[in-house]
């Protein structure tokens, strides 16, 4: 009589076993779901202008640009050094405006022009901001540089345009390109290797070359 009692199942009891028996055939159903939908998303067509050529891509609408150029392009010039958009390193110019790509999709720019530092300048015909970071020795291990570069251009470009930034004193008279206004508008690429005066030169002497 008592092992009978033992072997009564409770309604408790059945509930217990009943939610440890399906629970781990919840979690694998919601795992492997979770696994398709990672995998299965659908492929969107883009095209973008990279150094004056039309590049058409089909990509998973979360890859950034910065990966774009990388991984599917094989631009690897533009360098991912956070990803994060906190050092610089990818900074690339879209339709003539410095961005970090890493913090930018690719699919936010179809049809966007998009210049990389393999479209700046060439071995043989160097871009004036490229030919004086080498004369000036603006870079050690090289790894911001590009990023660097592309920043450098923008800058000039943005203070010929009369933009001001927190170190323009006076905003009703166009900016100039003072060594603390150009280290103010640089200071979203790092240097890890410290080659900031040098890069400060190199930019002086591109903002006094006529244009
Ligand atoms: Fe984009 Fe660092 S890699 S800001
Ligand atoms: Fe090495 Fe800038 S040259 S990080």
């Amino acid at each position: 009589m008592k092992d009978q009692r033992n072997l009564q199942l409770t309604r408790r009891d059945v509930l217990l076993s009943a939610v440890t028996v399906a629970l781990p055939v919840v979690a694998g159903a919601a795992q492997a779901e979770t696994i398709r939908s990672v995998t299965d998303v659908r492929k969107l067509p883009l095209t973008l202008r990279v150094n004056g050529k039309d590049r058409k891509l089909e990509l998973d609408p979360r890859t950034t640009l910065l990966d774009s150029l990388r991984e599917h392009l094989h631009l690897s010039g533009t360098k991912k050094g956070c990803d994060h958009g906190q050092c610089g390193a990818c900074t690339v110019l879209v339709n003539g405006v410095r961005i970090n790509s890493c913090l930018s999709l690719a699919v936010m720019h179809d049809g966007d022009s998009i210049t990389t530092i393999e479209g700046l300048g060439t071995p043989d015909n160097l871009h004036p901001m490229q030919a004086a970071f080498i004369k000036h020795d603006g870079y050690q291990c090289g790894y911001c540089t590009p990023g660097q570069i592309c920043s450098a251009v923008a800058v000039l470009n943005e203070i010929k345009a009369g933009i001001p930034s927190h170190m323009t004193g006076d905003l009703t008279a166009s900016p100039e390109t003072t060594n603390v206004e150009m280290r103010e508008r640089m200071s979203g690429n790092i240097c890890r290797c410290g080659a900031y005066s040098n890069i400060a030169e190199a930019m002086a002497e591109v903002a006094r070359s006529p244009a």
